[in-house]
């Protein structure tokens, strides 16, 4: 039964922010009134796209959870028809997730508007988007259809979507590929069909900042109708522009911005939250009176939660979020910020969260400074969790000299796993050297049941994961391996993250010790457990 959401501030919204954006063009930037930009996060849905990223239901969740507490209004949870595992992690995150809108996506058919509807029918917010495409390339090969016949099914879509609610979007997807004029038609079109939001999107990051800017200004000026909605743009990076473009646009009249956390996403990825909104923060003055709700203290930790869950490293040099962003080598340059922390600091770290390298505690330090600690960096564990927690920590401040707020993370982010882990590692041996040829001995356990078995290998992390296979008969492809330290010193802790290859699926998997051969295996085994999970959840089998 079609369900019609009474509420629909997106469409509120639409009304003042077109009005900003138009009288903006009058007054030009030197409006000084508020005019809020939308942040409308696409993580769980584009980002999640990218090949290997592949998220659980639960894993979702968390994200979701914490993209609230980032501030995003809108979180695009998913597209409930590609798969039944989406579908559920789209009603998980409508049922459970208040204070963003939650949006689901759908191509221009009834049956993913449905599929979409009943996902989020639990949302206290909700948003259906579709799409279709509309460029000349777009509509000849993939879709073989005429201008006259895309038209109608784009208004179709909208109007069978706003069935379900009074929140939906369109995209004309390839948009900045699209004849112009036939793009204004088909806004104006879809517009008068109910969508409150559309959605101009860069599919292949082919677009250059100047002329996607002029885009959205013509699509101001041309289309009749655009006060009616708010424009919204989803810049890819194909050639490294995602940022530029999506800034461009807003100097432009766009209302909305799609993202995602460190940029993720299909190919090249989307334009990164984290960038547009410091530069709209940083470079108030290029664009006044612009604000959005992200609260920024909380951008390096979502950084670091959708990176563990997707098995995505962040480069150290990416910007606001990497690990060098904030580090200053060149001895010019220290003692430049020594004496004024301006000379080479546009951003200060802790306004994005970012906490750096300071010692906290040792191994004579108390469960108090650690839960005190733990607070102030944004993580507030429950009794049990903490006392887990504390153990974690006990046992490296007796193996590292100094505990740095990195290490705590990766402790905390260890003991936040919510997978149930179906295999554990009880321990791992390994021996080698220049001409010993490398053999490891592997233990695990499953409930009850401990297995161990050994192997040699190509080198110790290849023998390892040999043992693990024997023991567990899983036959998986290390797609990628990678290993960085966490924090600086001899006695980091190292990080691993894997991509594996099994039964034709692509999955990552993330472990961490101060061995790394130990990390290496905890990796591969996180790997595995998910991808047995996945397959439990398929065929609703208890592990
Ligand atoms: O890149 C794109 O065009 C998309 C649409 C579905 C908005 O992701
Ligand atoms: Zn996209």
């Amino acid at each position: 039964m079609p369900r019609k959401c009474k509420l629909n501030p997106a469409a509120a919204g639409a009304a003042q922010t077109c009005a900003g954006r138009r009288q903006e063009g009058l007054l030009r930037m030197a409006d000084k009134r508020k005019r809020n930009i939308i942040i409308f996060d696409t993580t769980l849905r584009d980002g999640e796209q990218a090949p290997g990223a592949g998220l659980t239901g639960s894993e979702k969740l968390e994200i979701a959870q914490q993209l609230v507490r980032l501030g995003v209004d809108v979180i695009e949870a998913g597209f409930p028809i590609s798969s039944p595992g989406d579908f559920q992690a789209v009603q998980l995150i409508a049922r459970r997730v208040s204070g963003a809108t939650i949006c689901g996506l759908a191509r221009s058919l009834h049956k993913d508007i449905d599929t979409a509807a009943e996902a989020l029918q639990a949302a206290r917010r909700q948003r259906i988007h579709v799409f279709l495409a509309t460029s000349k390339i777009h509509m000849k090969y993939k879709l073989k259809k005429a201008e006259a016949e895309i038209v109608k099914l784009a208004v179709q879509a909208v109007s069978y979507a706003r069935q379900f609610t009074d929140d939906v979007q369109f995209s004309p997807e390839d948009a900045s590929r699209t004849e112009p004029d036939f793009l204004f038609r088909v806004v104006e079109a879809v517009i008068k069909a109910g969508a409150a939001t559309v959605n101009i999107p860069d599919t292949v990051g082919y677009a250059q900042p100047d002329e996607f800017g002029a885009l959205i200004g013509a699509l101001c000026d041309k289309v009749p109708n655009i006060n009616r909605a708010v424009i919204a743009v989803h810049c890819h990076n194909d050639l490294g522009l995602a940022v530029a473009n999506s800034l461009a646009a807003v100097k432009n009249g766009a209302g909305q911005v799609e993202c995602t956390i460190n940029g993720i996403g299909e190919r090249a990825g989307n334009a990164a939250l984290e960038e547009l909104v410091l530069s709209l923060n940083t470079r108030a003055d290029a664009f006044p009176g612009i604000a959005t709700a992200i609260r920024t203290r909380e951008i390096y930790k979502t950084s670091r939660l959708v990176s563990k869950l997707t098995g995505f490293v962040v480069p150290p040099n990416k910007a606001i979020v990497g690990g060098n962003a904030f580090r200053h080598e060149s001895g010019i340059h220290q003692d430049g910020v020594l004496k004024e922390r301006r000379t080479y600091e546009i951003i200060r770290p802790e306004d994005v969260g970012f906490t750096g390298e300071n010692l906290v505690l040792g191994k004579h330090s108390g469960r108090h400074a650690l839960a005190q600690r733990l607070r102030e960096m944004g993580f507030d564990l429950p009794e049990e969790q903490l006392q887990n927690a504390f153990g974690r920590f006990k046992a490296l401040a007796d193996k590292k000299k100094e505990v740095f707020e990195e290490d705590l993370v990766s402790i905390v982010e260890e003991q936040l796993q919510e997978l149930p882990l179906v295999w554990r590692l009880e321990s791992v041996e390994f021996c080698g050297g220049t001409h010993i040829q490398p053999r490891a001995t592997v233990r695990l356990r499953k409930q009850n049941k401990a297995v161990s078995a050994q192997s040699s290998g190509d080198g110790p992390v290849d023998a390892c994961y040999r043992a693990v296979e024997k023991t567990i008969k899983v036959n998986a492809a290390l797609l990628e391996y990678a290993i960085q330290a966490a924090t600086a010193g001899k006695d980091a802790m190292g990080v691993v993250t894997v991509k594996l290859g099994i039964a034709g699926q692509e999955i990552s998997g993330r472990g961490t010790s101060t061995d790394i051969i130990e990390a290496s295996v905890k990796a591969y085994l996180n790997a595995i457990n998910r991808h047995l999970c996945r397959c439990a959840a398929k065929q609703r089998v208890c592990l």
